[in-house]
């Protein structure tokens, strides 16, 4: 039996060698489930070193070297066969795994690591747990509009859960790239819009994934991605170009993903594109500068899928091995899939183009993470078949996947209190997405399997008893077929009114699935039209993974309901929501546009030395354009609910306030409709003369609260240096004299304004 001494615990020595592997995998699991104390620092750098002393340099390579399994692929794939990856194991060529699923196949590949290679040293599991692994969540962004990051951290928990269940470690997110783009596909894996919102958010999925004690039996290391400013590829075309200047990369770009770093994320993906002229995963300045020097981030960064290998299509390596030589001292620790580490490190450290510091400074760092995890005191601590078995769809994580559902709802329009729905009318349901279950679970769904979902149509049966309600599809999502829609309209006409459920397939957004129209895809909108035609009410429920420009649909529906693609539980959460057993309270965490040609929109824009005035539209010399209004069709932060809330004027504290005090505005809301509710009570800045100019809004706060129907609440904000600084001039961070706008209200238009001057220090 090899020799362990130098790096594992005592715990492991007794039990583990020497002995029969079963055994002491459940003894260890056993020991492990109920007490999996923090891995304390002093020891994992002490343990790291002792194994690094120990290792040889093809061993060193193998741990910077992360291969996949074989499901959830999203790229090519080089080996083939599951031996020749279990033969890579087995020589020390793979330290890392990802894309396998199942306790039982993980088990199969720790076992070949830690018992067949020289020094034992336990393999990595990753996995894609984007937004649930079993049990799935609405999509991110669907998520970002509930605006309740408590809630998200909770969601993120039981995804972790089941996936440590399930044997993974590590999770690809959270994926924390502003977007500003809807016709990026992967707008639906973010947060939106705003670095506001979005370093909320990214915090709460990073505590959720990663819990307090990464040691502990349900949870995981998170992966921070796509590091950076992947959201801001040119013309919201995938793996596309980024061409940004530094203050809007610093000010709008980088801060989520520095948040997520300062809230303990210990991985980070390097992005696909490029930035500035230099591919993200041989960028210096990103990986070393602001990452670990500035930041100081103290875990790994491992690419995204072949990225090495992609540095030549992008004309900044020459070959394979220039990439190598590139990514690894620009600040890159492990690369997936690309093999490029693999097959010419060892060359390019012969020939002097890199160095062995370099490449024990890359393996210390995952071997770090290793220990942290626990792995090398169990490397079997999340192997455990009946927990397996038990972890998954429980009452408790489905319950929070429909309570994230039902938060996660924006109503966008109800006009003539169209909803809630009464129990007891006729109900045509219609439309391709309304008893389409696979759809509600949306892109990248881990494990999850839609067989037992509700769908929309369903629990519209189940919400009305006794009363007809009908379905039929009327037309697919995505083809010119108009052969179903005489069936609906008949429907509609024999029924007191027309539930439409439209929007885009799953497969419309996620990786690689970028649209330049951001219509209702096929003859969805004529088949809205001709149920309007028919004079009935017509409700519309959207199921989509970006923001659609609706302008005419959303003048058609008397009410319109937006569910993402809202998971699991998300088909019943609808259906009850649409009959007013919960009160929507979602709100945008993107612009939705007019009109694609309005793209990017955003709320934080600049003014111009030409605003439009929306007194004058017609101005010729303005900021306009000739054939559609500046203003979007629903704005960030924009979501209304069965219930009305009232605003009153921002009370301001003082009118002035030095440097170093705070100063608190404050606002109350009332509840002045007939139901109890949630509002998203937000607050905006504006800084009306800087050093550089400023947005005309930038989020600074918000505040979820419940009223119930009468009830009035104060809600006050604090102001501070924190609130007011910005990238200055001269690219410093700090704060500046002058005046500024205090906005609170209920969306990013919020007319309740008060001012305030900064007084100079
Ligand atoms: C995606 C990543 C993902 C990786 C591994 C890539 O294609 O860009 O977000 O984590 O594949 O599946």
């Amino acid at each position: 039996m090899p020799d362990f001494t130098a790096f594992q615990t005592p715990f492991f020595q007794a039990r583990f060698a020497g002995r029969p592997l079963a055994l002491a995998v459940l003894a260890a699991f056993l020991f492990f489930a109920s007490t999996a104390p923090a891995v304390e620092p002093e020891t994992v750098s002490a343990r790291t070193d002792a194994l690094l002393a120990r290792m040889t340099l093809a061993e060193k390579i193998g741990q910077l070297t992360l291969f996949t399994g074989y499901s959830g692929i999203t790229g090519p794939v080089k080996e083939q066969g599951q031996q020749s990856l279990l033969k890579q194991v087995c020589k020390g060529d793979c330290g890392n795994v990802f894309n396998l699923i199942s306790v039982a196949e993980i088990k199969k590949f720790q076992k070949v690591a830690v018992e067949e290679t020289r020094l034992h040293i336990p393999l990595l599991f990753g996995y894609d747990v984007i937004h649930g692994y079993k049990t799935i969540f609405p999509i991110c962004l669907g998520a970002a509009a509930s605006w309740n990051p408590a809630l998200i951290e909770s969601s993120e928990r039981v995804a972790a859960t089941e996936a440590a269940a399930a044997g993974l470690d590590w999770t690809f997110a959270p994926m924390v790239d502003i977007a500003r783009d809807p016709r990026w596909g992967r707008i639906c894996e973010g947060a939106g819009e705003d670095p506001f919102l979005g370093s909320a958010i990214a915090v709460a999925r990073v505590r959720g994934i990663q819990g307090t004690n990464l040691a502990a039996p349900d949870t995981l290391l998170a992966c921070v991605k796509h590091f950076a400013a992947y959201g801001a590829v040119q013309s919201g075309r995938e793996y596309n170009t980024v061409d940004l200047s530094e203050r809007m990369l610093r000010e709008v770009y980088l801060p989520p993903y520095r948040a997520a770093i300062d809230a303990g994320a210990l991985s980070v993906m390097s992005a696909f594109n490029e930035l500035n002229g230099t591919p993200a995963t041989a960028n210096r300045f990103l990986l070393q500068r602001v990452l670990r020097d500035e930041w100081g981030f103290q875990g790994f960064v491992v690419t995204d899928y072949t990225a090495i290998n992609e540095l030549v299509m992008h004309g900044s390596a020459a070959d394979e091995g220039d990439a190598a030589r590139q990514a690894l001292p620009a600040g890159v620790d492990m690369d997936m899939q690309s093999g490029a580490f693999l097959n010419h490190l060892q060359e390019r450290l012969a020939a002097g183009q890199i160095t062995e510091a370099q490449i024990n400074a890359a393996v210390k760092r995952i071997l770090e993470i290793k220990f942290k995890l626990g792995l090398f005191d169990n490397p079997f601590r999340h192997c455990d078949e009946q927990r397996e078995q038990q972890a998954f769809y429980t009452k408790e994580n489905l319950a929070t996947a429909y309570r994230l559902a039902c938060e996660s709802f924006v109503l966008l329009k109800n006009t003539n209190q169209t909803l809630p729905l009464k129990v007891g009318k006729n109900i045509a349901v219609i439309g391709p997405l309304a008893d389409s279950r696979r759809d509600l679970l949306g892109s990248w769904i881990a494990e999850g399997k839609a067989d037992s979902c509700e769908t929309v149509f369903e629990g519209i049966q189940r919400n009305n008893p006794g009363a007809k309600v009908t379905f039929t599809a009327g037309c697919d999502i995505d083809s010119t077929n108009r052969a179903g829609f005489a069936k609906a309209v008949t429907a509609a006409k024999r029924a007191d009114l027309a539930v439409l459920v439209l929007g885009e397939s799953c497969e419309m957004s996620g990786e690689a699935k970028c649209r330049t129209s951001l219509g209702l895809p096929g003859v969805q909108t004529e088949l809205l039209r001709e149920i309007k035609k028919t004079g009935k009410p017509v409700v519309v429920v959207l199921m989509n993974g970006r923001p659609l420009a609706l302008e005419e649909e959303s003048q058609m529906a008397d009410a319109l309901l937006e569910t993402w693609f809202p998971g699991t539980e998300g088909g019943k959460a609808a259906a009850d929501v649409l009959f007013g057993q919960h009160n929507p309270c979602g709100k945008l965490p993107a612009t939705f546009p007019r009109a694609v040609g309005q793209v990017p929109i955003f709320y934080a824009a600049k003014n111009t030395g030409r605003p439009l005035d929306p007194a004058n539209p017609k101005d010729v010399y303005k900021s306009k354009y000739l054939d559609c209004p500046n203003d979007p069709l629903y704005p960030f932060g924009f979501g209304l609910s069965y219930t009305t809330f009232n605003y009153s004027e921002v009370r301001l504290e003082r009118a002035t306030l030095k440097p170093g005090e705070k100063l608190q505005a404050t606002v109350t809301v009332t509840n002045t409709g007939n139901y109890a509710g949630a509002e998203v009570v937000q607050l905006y800045l504006r800084d009306l003369v800087g050093s550089v100019t400023r947005p005309v809004r930038e989020l600074k706060g918000f505040q979820k609260i419940e009223l119930r129907a009468g009830e009035s609440r104060e809600v006050s904000f604090s102001i501070g240096e924190n609130e007011l600084k910005f990238l200055r001039a001269d690219m410093t961070v700090g704060t500046e004299p002058g005046q500024y706008e205090v906005f609170i209200g209920s969306d990013s238009r919020a007319t309740a304004v008060a001012k305030f001057e900064l007084l100079a220090r």
